[in-house]
């Protein structure tokens, strides 16, 4: 044996090799990282973290948590931020962190394909976060449930508060859920505040549990854990295409609606990846990935086919939702304080 041809191809390949970890290293560094806060379902978070990340080479490290959640995080790490984007979510909090300058000004190349509630959204916030899906609040129930119990269809918000519903409503905590803190708001919106809160007293007397999460209810009620359950409607649909005995329904009073919504943390460390996400998550073909993780909403791009199985927003009473109101700081902290103080510890 050759020892030092032996010895020099060795050296060839070592060099090769360092060579090719120093180009991987560059080019990892190049094409950088990207750390997501994620408001919508796990399935669609999943989707769209693969698919981002294999278009672009960015490696995203992805988290899901409820909407309120992520503001409380967001507004903790402000003096040294973790997160570069947070990607859905109902509106309000992102509006509140827009107030409060915990987010960055941007205007994405793909505002002109937008519809015009994502729009105002991000003229709203000061062009600080933008529309990316929109879905009305309703509820649902467990069709077989019901029946065992004798109890007539639910159409209406009144009908939640029947007494044969003891124990049987499951909701969301606003301060955790962008899904129940937009029940609060709408209720305020339709009954008045005084009315709505004697309203949201009154439903305290039926509700098992108030959970974390938004979508959580839809589930409990797919499984028969509770008879009803009060989510975005497209939520509840999700649980109807996977075959669950469940009815949705648009509240006969009429409902309230969000403007699920996106925004670039101030600070952002990887602010490039985060433009690079901002842009594509906006595209036609980002969007469609929802109705494939079976998330039902209106995507905000018009170029961007509406999943047949979505709620038509046109066929429901939607409200002239108030959503600067309902998403500014003071109104949003009085509001989930009143109800901290007057409702979540009712005895019932
Ligand atoms: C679900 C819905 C979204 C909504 C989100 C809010 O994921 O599909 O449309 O924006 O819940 O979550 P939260 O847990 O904050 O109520």
């Amino acid at each position: 044996m050759n020892v030092k041809k032996t010895f020099v191809a060795a050296t060839m390949l070592a060099g090769t090799m360092t060579a090719l970890s120093v180009m991987s290293a560059g080019a990892a560094q190049a094409q950088g990282a990207l750390v997501m806060y994620c408001g919508v379902q796990e399935e669609w978070c999943r989707a769209m973290t693969t698919a981002f990340e294999r278009e672009t080479g960015i490696k995203v490290s992805m988290t899901r948590k409820s909407s309120g959640e992520i503001y409380a995080q967001v507004k903790a790490e402000a003096a040294n931020p973790r997160a570069d984007i947070w990607w859905g979510g109902t509106g309000d909090p992102h509006m509140q962190a827009a107030e409060e300058g915990l987010t960055e000004e941007y205007k994405s190349p793909k505002m002109g394909e937008l519809q015009d509630w994502a729009v105002r959204q991000w003229e709203q916030s000061k062009n600080r976060t933008v529309g990316i899906y929109s879905g009305a609040l309703g509820f649902g129930y467990n069709t077989e449930l019901l029946q065992s119990k004798k109890i007539p269809e639910l159409k209406c918000w009144a009908d939640l508060l029947k007494p044969e519903l003891k124990d049987e409503v499951q909701v969301a905590d606003p301060n955790s859920s962008g899904t129940a803190y937009t029940l609060l708001a709408t209720i305020v919106q339709i009954m008045g505040e005084d009315k709505g809160f004697e309203y949201l007293k009154a439903l305290h007397k039926n509700v098992n549990q108030y959970t974390k999460s938004g979508a959580a209810p839809a589930k409990a009620v797919a499984l028969g854990e509770t008879t009803a359950g009060i989510t975005f409607m497209h939520d509840m649909v999700t649980m109807v295409v996977d075959k669950a005995p469940v009815k949705v329904v648009a509240p006969c009073e009429g409902t309230g609606y969000e403007i699920g919504s996106m925004s670039i943390i101030k600070g952002a460390k990887n602010l490039d990846s985060a433009k690079k996400f901002y842009d594509w998550a906006l595209t036609a073909d980002a969007q469609k990935l929802g109705a494939d993780a079976k998330s039902y909403q209106v995507p905000s791009n018009k170029n961007t086919p509406v999943p047949p199985q979505a709620p038509k927003l046109t066929d429901i009473k939607l409200i002239n939702f108030d959503f600067a109101k309902y998403g500014s700081s003071t109104e949003r902290k009085r509001l989930l304080s009143k109800w901290d103080n007057e409702v979540k510890n009712l005895p019932k």
